[in-house]
């Protein structure tokens, strides 16, 4: 059942080439430059006429909603705010019925996200799930939906379910961005041959995999981790971060990397890895300017960069290399990495990956 994998968490990242591609399978002809999802067809003058798109999820699919939320922004100029289901639903939210709620959840059973659902179709909202699970709870409190089609995942931290949200979160963007008229027709067409080749580059990520596993070893008796990114990889250094506590136990916090000065700078030493995501589009030379401020603190850096990279190289103790690709799909690439680390981590403290203290799958209590 793990398919030769040690752990399910193992065998899920792995799938995670063609987890993506069976998401946008069927979905996007390439060729002919369409994307047809029936959820999106189906309502896409509400979408359109949005004023506000909101974002409600837990943990992980909360990060996979900050992702969304720059994507969206970019793309499609249609403002969005990102909550935690949990604190959505308790604060008397504004909600009008032209704003658009989108529900992200892999089990589709979170109990604060149904929650928070229901309180958004009571103020007349049209309310949108990302669910992973065909039939679950969510998938049919929702008015409309896309499922991620990520297939099972059994492994509580979540991967591939991460990934192919975006991947979704991102047809979805480029749908509306091209309807809208907010990105030119070329570059919706190279967008959609960036995104079909996005398998391919995460079967190249996962290269690093012996790599990352002597990165791994080198630091898995930290007491510490930060993660910093800016742009659209800030969400996958709280993903990165998020990955590690749960599985190994580590502390570990994710930044945007200009953050670092108001604050968390105060705890580098020697002893602190820092991770960050430092990928060639992605504001590179301000992340080149926060990997100094880290090094002459002393800090252990493990950056990862886009292939042939030859200035984070110089500075850094460690790089992980990913394919270069679209600023906007390279959350897609700099995850996997996050996930090895924090899984070799885990494995190495002989931890319990898939099913990790104090945890469940589906978090069905509020
Ligand atoms: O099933 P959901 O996507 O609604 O779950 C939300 C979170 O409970 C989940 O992402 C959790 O944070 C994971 N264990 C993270 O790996």
């Amino acid at each position: 059942e793990k398919g030769g994998y040690d752990h399910f968490m193992l065998k899920e990242i792995y799938e995670q080439p063609s987890a993506i591609s069976d998401t946008y399978r069927g979905r996007m002809r390439v060729a002919e430059g369409i994307i047809k999802m029936a959820g999106i067809d189906d309502n896409l003058a509400k979408l359109l006429n949005a004023k506000r798109i909101i974002i409600i999820a837990c943990g992980t699919s909360w990060h996979a909603g900050l992702v969304a939320e720059y994507i969206f922004e970019e793309l499609v100029r249609i403002p969005v705010e990102v909550e935690y289901a949990s604190e959505f639903r308790y604060r008397n939210p504004v909600i009008h019925a032209d704003d658009v709620v989108i529900a992200i959840s892999q089990s589709g059973e979170t109990a604060d996200t149904m929650a928070a659902i229901k309180l958004a179709k009571e103020n007349r909202a049209f309310v949108f799930g990302v669910c992973n699970v065909v039939g679950s709870s969510i998938s049919r409190e929702t008015h409309a939906g896309a499922y991620t089609h990520a297939g099972p995942e059994i492994g509580v931290a979540s991967t591939k379910a991460f990934t192919t949200q975006i991947t979704v979160l991102a047809l979805i963007a480029l749908k509306l961005a091209e309807r809208k008229g907010t990105i030119s027709n070329s570059s919706f067409h190279y967008y959609l041959q960036e995104l079909e080749r996005i398998p391919e580059k995460v079967k190249a990520a996962l290269e690093s995999n012996e790599h990352i596993k002597y990165i791994a070893d080198t630091y898995k008796n930290a007491k510490n981790f930060l993660y910093l990114g800016r742009g659209y990889n800030f969400p996958v250094a709280l993903e990165g971060a998020l990955k590690l506590k749960e599985i190994s136990y580590i502390h570990a916090e994710g930044y945007p990397a200009a953050e670092m000065k108001h604050g968390p700078i105060a705890l580098i030493d020697e002893q602190m890895p820092v991770v960050v995501i430092a990928t060639k589009k992605g504001h590179y030379e301000k992340v080149v300017s926060n990997i100094q401020e880290i090094k002459s603190r002393k800090g252990k850096i493990i950056g990862i960069v886009t292939e042939g990279d030859v200035t984070v190289k110089e500075l850094a103790d460690h790089v992980i290399e990913i394919p270069e690709t679209e600023e906007f799909l390279t959350p897609l690439l700099t995850t996997i990495p996050l996930q090895l680390l924090s899984y070799h981590i885990a494995v190495m403290l002989d931890k319990n990956v898939d099913q990790p203290r104090n945890l469940a799958k589906s978090v069905t209590v509020e």
